[in-house]
């Protein structure tokens, strides 16, 4: 490799370096939230909150703690919906944290104020509606819905004896897409308009929503039929 292309990291004197070093608990640093709907092995509907979740192609990764009940689900069933609420529909999501779906609570969950709800669609007031393709419910008031199945476990942190077994990503497949009109592109048949969709976004526990755009963007010169 030619040495030159190689940046040089530029001497900065401790004095001047405007970083700190820290040890943050949680990288938590702005992601959007979705609402997991699932159900477990007896078909009773769980919907819960996260947000550390990525998409690449037509895959999506959901970090989750293994001891939830929506983990227990996805690994009981292999479906999940990832519902997408927008930035308007925050307090459905606020209504829905400190709970789980689990009875009894955890002990380290209730330590910190968390309550078993049994119905968390009626405690978010969101209205279940029937998928296509998975047994799992779509949340109705969610812009985005996405019919999910379980393609592989990835259980976290290993090599950690203090944190090993406690989380886990899930990889699954979209395999049915729902958005609502109101935020698809105008005359296109697949592509959802960036300037109408405004996702809640969830920042070291705290919601934000998005800015408006910008700059030009130059990917977006890219067709987005490329990535199919
Ligand atoms: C906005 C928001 C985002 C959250 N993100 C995550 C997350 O990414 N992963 C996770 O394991 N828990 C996350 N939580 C906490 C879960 O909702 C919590 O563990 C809940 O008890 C899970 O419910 P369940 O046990 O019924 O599955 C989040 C909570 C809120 C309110």
């Amino acid at each position: 490799m030619d040495p030159t292309l190689t940046p040089r990291p530029r001497p900065v004197r401790a004095a001047a370096d405007p970083h700190d070093v820290i040890d943050p608990a949680i990288l938590y640093f702005g992601t959007p939230v979705a609402l997991l709907s699932t159900v477990d092995a007896d078909g009773r509907a769980n919907l819960a909150p996260m947000s550390s979740v990525f998409w690449l192609g037509s895959t999506a990764l959901l970090g989750l703690g293994a001891r939830s009940q929506t983990a227990l689900n996805i690994a009981a069933t292999g479906e999940v919906v990832i519902n997408l609420p927008s930035s308007s529909q925050v307090d459905a999501v606020d209504r829905l944290a400190l709970t789980t779906g689990r009875d009894p609570v955890p002990p380290r969950k209730h330590a910190v104020g968390y309550r078993h709800v049994a119905d968390k669609f009626a405690r978010a007031h969101l209205t279940p509606l029937p998928s296509d393709r998975v047994v799992p419910a779509r949340a109705a008031e969610c812009p985005v819905q996405m019919e999910a199945r379980l393609t592989s476990t990835h259980p976290l942190e290993r090599d950690d004896a203090h944190e090993a077994g406690t989380i886990v990503a899930f990889e699954v497949a979209v395999v049915r897409t729902h958005v609502h009109r109101a935020i698809r592109a105008p005359g296109t048949s697949h592509r959802v308009d960036p300037a109408r969709w405004r996702p809640l976004i969830m920042s070291f526990q705290r919601f934000y929503g998005l800015g408006g755009e910008l700059r030009p963007s130059r990917l977006a010169g890219i067709d987005e039929e490329w990535y199919r």
